[in-house]
């Protein structure tokens, strides 16, 4: 098939690069100019493995990119994919996605007969009605359900496993309200997992299909606050969470997944749709107790990680080693890294915080350009007070004769990651 992407973030690229390699062709289009060149190039912005390779082998063949819209009208179905950040309150922005929407329906306002349009960006069900379809259709001057056919297919990918998550998904979700052509076109887009590989699909409406999306990550997040929560008394109660959350994933209706106790979650996508799926919910005048409690939950965790060191070291003035700046190993993204809120809570005190990251190190000093940056893991603990791990990088479970270098060696982990050793003065976060 003749696919269009509009937006080439880390969702639209993966997406592009994605379709290209299940054989369609496809247009990536993009307002910045310097992602369309370098996509052109074979070249992407993100990390992400497995996505370089594709991307360069397709490029300039079944993967062209462009900043011009017009585009999208030679092709057979177009996605929108791009980003719905965060306002202040919770609620998302939409402005990005509708623009986008305004100029997709501009381009295909003089193609003969129907397009369609799917929404793959998370936004609200009320946003897809309320606004996108009213804007497709201003700007295209077409009808929704007439020659204009809106569908929304929610993404369930991770950062860090993208390309394996497209190609090896628990389910495909298609919201079309009933409109066949739009049924039939995604069908036959995404048949080469359908059918050959057996994926699941789960054709439902619209408002259905936006909302699975918002569902699945707040019931993930909730999962890891209920079992950090659950953490937190055992803690107190002097029992190894990890042993009790082994025991509990057994039962099928729990699921192991999911169940790694600690600092807590981070990213793009969590923090970002509990908080909207609370605001929707406040709109509505329903108090959603449990997202609420899920989101407070994720707030005292690197709090009970800052208690725990005061509890061996007054940090004031000293030394602290911060392990991991990422949200999860992997990445260098650091949005909603529990890593900041632990920066934080160390310079209140007084500390001297020196952070170290495989790869996050650049992003973090942008945010926090006082603190000192190491260059490895063992420099960043010579001469610290404390150490705090925030981040599971594989890398650090292998620390070890690092720790001796240590002016106290006083280390909280929040991951499960350091191997304990004597010498050391060992808090797990929830063990
Ligand atoms: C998440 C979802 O897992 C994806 O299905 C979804 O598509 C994506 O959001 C999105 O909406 O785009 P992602 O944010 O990449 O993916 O990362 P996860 O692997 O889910 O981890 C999120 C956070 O939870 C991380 O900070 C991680 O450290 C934390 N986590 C995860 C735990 O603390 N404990 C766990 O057991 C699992």
């Amino acid at each position: 098939m003749n696919v269009s992407v509009v937006g080439s973030g880390y969702v639209g690229t993966t997406l592009a690069a994605c379709l290209a390699d299940l054989g369609h062709d496809v247009t990536a289009v993009d307002i910045d100019e310097e992602t369309v060149e370098r996509l052109n190039a074979g070249e992407t912005t993100i990390h992400e493995p497995g996505l370089d390779p594709m991307v360069s082998a397709y490029a300039g063949s079944s993967l062209k990119a462009t900043t011009d819209h017009a585009a999208v009208a030679d092709t057979d179905l177009t996605f929108l994919a791009v980003g719905t950040p965060a306002r202040e309150d919770g609620s998302i922005d939409p402005s990005g996605l509708l623009a986008a929407a305004e100029d997709v329906g501009e381009a295909v306002a003089d193609k003969d007969g129907y397009h369609l349009v799917v929404v793959k960006s998370t936004v609200l069900p009320d946003v897809i009605d309320e606004e996108v379809i009213p804007t497709l259709e201003d700007a295209s001057g077409k009808t929704d359900g007439d020659d204009l056919g809106v569908a929304v297919n929610p993404e369930f990918l991770r950062e860090g496993s993208a390309v394996d998550d497209f190609m090896n998904p628990d389910k495909i979700v298609i919201g079309t309200d009933g409109d066949g052509r739009a049924l039939d076109r995604l069908a036959e887009l995404y048949q080469p997992l359908i059918s050959d590989w057996d994926v699941p699909s789960v054709e439902t409406g619209r408002r259905e299909a936006a909302m699975i999306k918002y569902a699945n990550n707040t019931f993930l997040a909730a999962k890891v606050s209920l079992i950090n929560d659950l953490g937190n008394i055992c803690k107190e109660l002097g029992v190894d969470t990890y042993e009790v959350a082994e025991a509990i994933g057994m039962d099928d209706r729990i699921g192991e997944k999911f169940l790694n106790s600690g600092v807590g979650w981070g990213g793009s996508c969590f923090p970002k749709d509990t908080a909207a799926i609370k605001s929707a919910a406040e709109d509505a005048d329903y108090d959603p107790a449990m997202v609420e409690a899920a989101i407070e939950v994720n707030d005292v965790q690197p709090q009970r990680l800052l208690g725990l060191m005061d509890e061996h070291v007054d940090v004031d003035g000293k030394r602290v080693a911060v392990l991991g700046l990422a949200f999860k190993p992997g990445t260098d993204d650091i949005r909603g890294s529990r890593a900041k809120p632990v920066i934080e809570g160390l310079q209140d005190r007084g500390g001297n915080v020196v952070a170290y990251d495989p790869l996050a190190v650049e992003k973090m000093a942008e945010e926090f350009p006082d603190i000192e940056y190491a260059d490895s893991a063992a420099e960043a603990l010579d001469g610290a007070h404390a150490a705090a791990a925030v981040t599971d990088w594989p890398a650090f479970a292998e620390l070890n004769e690092e720790f001796d270098a240590m002016a106290e060696k006083v280390v909280v982990d929040g991951r499960r990651i350091i191997s304990r050793r004597e010498g050391l003065t060992y808090e797990g976060l929830t063990w």
